[in-house]
């Protein structure tokens, strides 16, 4: 929500604390997201084992959560328009549920296949509406910092599922790691229960008095409240359009497909190739035993969440813009620097420490800026009317561009060698540099109706942000 205390008041106070705990439990679905993206790398070898899986079936194993998620996610706009961004999580957390059950019970690979495919739903459902929930429920001038919290919690999954790893090599019990995700997953739930609807989503179905109730209790200004009623009320007289409005209106065009491009990018600076390939990525650097590899994975795993802080300390006070220069050419140089390290062959402690640094150093740069930034702006540059359908299809374009990017990652490690793959992420930061230049708008603090206003008046994408 926008104004719902000026900005020069800086910390939270009064109705903000309420939106705050909002924020932490719809946050929530980020941490189920980073457990199930984290967990599988480390119980991949006991399942291979168990049900003597050949290659074919592990890639499958692994990436029926990807297609999942991106099934999810296209279909999360329809159900989050319908049901409501509020049950629409609930129903996610349900699926956490079921899905993280029916994995740790899978009596076969088929099974344990499906089980994933629907985990995945879930993580698609939830990574298109816990954001678009967030960038309406937060007051303006912390709305980077709540959403980063999402991201946070991705990180903090992702590490939690690292640490619970070498658990796992030592009791070497798979089906547990699987299904004690279904505990995190039944608080999210409670979590659900206690949430109230998006003020917006309910202005646009016609409950004022609902909305009003909600925007009272996030906001202890009662002129405040009335503004953004108006505000949003304005906004809502839109028709709500997906396809149709793409279709007919380019200004939505612009958006969506900025949307898309910056998810895109996103997966291009190579950071899933680092969660998915870590061990692989410190053997090459040098890590002989299997043990070194899981807990320099780990460590990679706590730089991504420390870094997440970073963000959220500067998102709000820097602008959006800014964080992302910085942190492209950092993620440059940390790919290119190892890039080069590789090339050169690593030997030696010094050159085989260099290596870690530049790795962790690619995570940290990528953990400011473009892991929280790119959900960040995705999920404010869409207008009102199309919101929904804008944000499913960014979400879904995430969940494609991982599953190409994990998909190709050993295919140009053996046809181009390791060097050059690590030198070819380096440029492909730089490139992402040059299109946030050219065409992403600065949103710190600006409101989203403005924001959707300027688009549809046809101002440039960089200018979306400006109030002239
Ligand atoms: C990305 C994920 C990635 C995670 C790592 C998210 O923003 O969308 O693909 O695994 O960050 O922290």
């Amino acid at each position: 929500m926008s104004s719902i205390t000026t900005p020069t008041t800086g910390g939270f106070s009064g109705a903000n604390r309420y939106a705050i705990f909002v924020s932490l439990m719809a946050a929530l679905a980020g941490l189920l997201f980073g457990l199930d993206i984290g967990v599988i790398s480390g119980a991949l070898p006991f399942i291979a084992r168990h049900f003597t899986l050949n290659d074919r079936v592990q890639e499958w194993v692994v990436s029926s959560m990807m297609v999942g998620a991106a099934v999810g996610a296209l279909g999360s706009g329809w159900l989050s328009w319908h049901l409501g961004r509020r049950s629409t999580l609930g129903l996610a957390a349900l699926l956490f549920i079921g899905g993280s059950i029916w994995c740790a019970l899978a009596p076969s690979p088929e099974q344990l296949i499906f089980a994933r495919l629907l985990l995945g739903v879930a993580v698609g459902v939830a990574s298109f509406t816990a954001p678009l929930y967030l960038s309406e429920i937060a007051p303006r001038h912390v709305r980077g910092a709540m959403i980063s919290t999402y991201q946070l919690m991705i990180t903090v999954g992702i590490l939690a599922a690292f640490l619970s790893n070498i658990g796992l090599s030592y009791i070497a019990d798979w089906r547990w790691m699987l299904g004690v995700i279904a505990i995190p997953a039944m608080v999210f739930l409670l979590g659900v229960v206690a949430l109230p609807d998006s003020p917006r989503w309910l202005l646009q179905r016609n409950r004022t008095q609902e909305a009003r109730a909600i925007l009272q209790r996030l906001c202890d200004d009662p002129a405040e409240v009335e503004t953004e009623m108006r505000d949003i009320e304005e906004q809502s007289k839109q028709p709500k359009q997906g396809w149709s409005l793409l279709m007919a209106n380019s200004n939505f065009r612009r958006s969506v497909l900025l949307g898309a491009v910056l998810q895109i990018f996103q997966q291009l600076t190579g950071i899933n190739v680092v969660m998915y390939y870590a061990p692989r990525i410190f053997a090459l650097a040098g890590f002989a035993t299997h043990e070194q590899q899981l807990w320099a994975t780990v460590i990679v795993g706590l730089v991504n969440v420390l870094a997440t802080f970073g963000a959220i300390a500067m998102v709000d006070r820097w602008g959006r813009k800014p964080i992302l220069y910085a942190g492209c050419a950092v993620m440059a140089v940390g790919m290119g620097a190892l890039a080069v390290l590789l090339h050169q062959g690593i030997d030696g402690t010094v050159v085989q420490m260099t290596a870690v640094a530049s790795l962790l150093l690619f995570i940290a740069g990528f953990a400011v800026s473009a892991g929280p930034l790119v959900w960040i702006l995705c999920s404010e540059i869409q207008p009102q009317q199309g919101r929904d359908f804008g944000i499913a299809v960014s979400t879904f374009v995430n969940w494609a561009a991982n599953i190409v990017v994990a998909a190709t990652f050993l295919s140009l490690l053996s046809a181009i060698g390791e060097s050059h793959t690590f030198f070819l992420y380096a440029i492909l930061n730089v490139v992402f540099g040059v299109v946030v230049l050219l065409y992403v708008p600065e949103t710190r603090g600006v409101s989203l109706e403005t924001l959707g206003r300027n688009l549809m008046s046809g101002k440039r994408l960089r200018d979306l942000g400006r109030n002239r």
